[in-house]
């Protein structure tokens, strides 16, 4: 190893000027004898003595997620697993493709090491079935599913392996709750632990009905009424949304319709459920607005009412040239 060596007296003026004008080496250990001292340096310099003497390695503390992975994926691997985290709580779901399965422990020790939460499990299916959950495998830390995610101040609990949750929609939640206004009636079909109706309630004095078919996102959703203070109220109820809506005895100010891949085939009823200049808020997985928009308009006309389209923008990507898209409509009576 190349080394300029310098009496022991000078040596740690010596180190400091070498760092400041970048030619110490930093991955070996300076090495102090009796009388000198023996500083690694990564290129030839003018003006000391240069020695050729074997320096101990220094050991490598990886700092990060990307360090600790470095010697077994790629920059690549290791950018495409950092943009799958989602982090629920103290818990970090993972996206590992097959071809880094067999490099799961590692990946999820390391996630472990340094997101610093409590879990970390790997999808182990696409979100599936009526109640939209996916299979999970737990990789490291502590197998517990149950969590408290926080967002925008509001306190969410949930069990992940059992109900529909994405840390995801955050923005899109606050941007509804932005455009409710005070006193609203509220319908959400398909409200799973209840992020919309808590996320608004707490910040709006309004009057949410919250209907799931998954009667355990219901349960939590339950708990999470006491677990926030809210401004508003929110009724629950579990069960299919058309069984439970033939009991209502009012119409709705709003309609969030966020079941993304069946929503469309709900719109009649939330055509039916609407006030005159209510709002719908519907979702639906496409690679463009005007499906969903015409869909809303048929859905409309069938009922003889109007719809004028008040916004529409893409909430997350969901595959290649598909996205989770939200259109909102204001519908009139004719
Ligand atoms: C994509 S998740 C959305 C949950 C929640 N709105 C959110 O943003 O986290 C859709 C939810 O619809 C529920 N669901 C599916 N079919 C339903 C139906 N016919 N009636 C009521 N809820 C239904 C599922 O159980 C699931 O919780």
């Amino acid at each position: 190893m190349k080394c300029v060596k310098v009496p022991l007296r000078e040596l740690n003026d010596t180190r400091i000027k070498l760092m400041e004008i970048g030619k110490m080496n930093m991955e070996y250990r300076i090495k102090a004898e009796a009388d000198f001292g023996y500083i690694p340096i990564n290129d030839d310099i003018e003006g000391y003595e240069i020695v050729d003497i074997e320096l101990e390695a220094m050991k490598r503390v990886p700092h990060n997620f990307s360090e600790l992975l470095e010697d077994e994926l790629t920059s690549e691997e290791i950018e495409d697993l950092r943009t799958s985290f989602d982090t629920i709580g103290d818990i970090v779901i993972l996206e590992i493709p097959d071809n880094l399965q067999d490099k799961k422990q590692t990946i999820g020790d390391a996630a472990l090491k340094f997101t610093k939460r409590r879990s970390i499990y790997m999808k182990k299916s696409a979100i599936k079935g009526t109640t939209r959950v996916r299979d999970l495998e737990f990789l490291s830390g502590i197998d517990d599913p149950i969590t408290i995610h926080k967002e925008h101040g509001a306190r969410l609990k949930l069990n992940v392996r059992d109900m529909y949750f994405s840390p995801r929609l955050a923005t899109e939640r606050k941007r509804v709750m932005q455009s409710v206004e005070e006193g609203e009636k509220i319908l959400d079909m398909f409200c799973g632990i209840g992020p919309f109706p808590i996320v608004i309630a707490r910040n709006k004095d309004v009057d949410i009905t919250a209907v799931d078919i998954n009667g355990e996102a219901i349960r939590y959703l339950d708990e999470n009424i006491k677990l926030n203070k809210l401004k508003g109220s929110i009724k629950t109820y579990a069960g299919d949304i058309a069984e439970v809506s033939k009991g209502f005895k009012c119409k709705f100010d709003r309609m969030i319709m966020n079941l993304p891949g069946l929503a469309y085939t709900f719109l009649d009823l939330a055509v039916d459920l609407i006030e005159d200049g209510g709002t719908i808020n519907y979702y639906e997985f496409s690679d463009s607005y005007e499906q969903g928009i015409k869909r809303l308009e048929t859905a409309c006309e069938k009922k003889n009412k109007k719809v004028e389209i008040t916004n529409a923008r893409k909430v997350k990507s969901t595959s290649p040239g598909e996205w989770h898209v939200a259109i909102d409509g204001k519908v009139s009576d004719e």
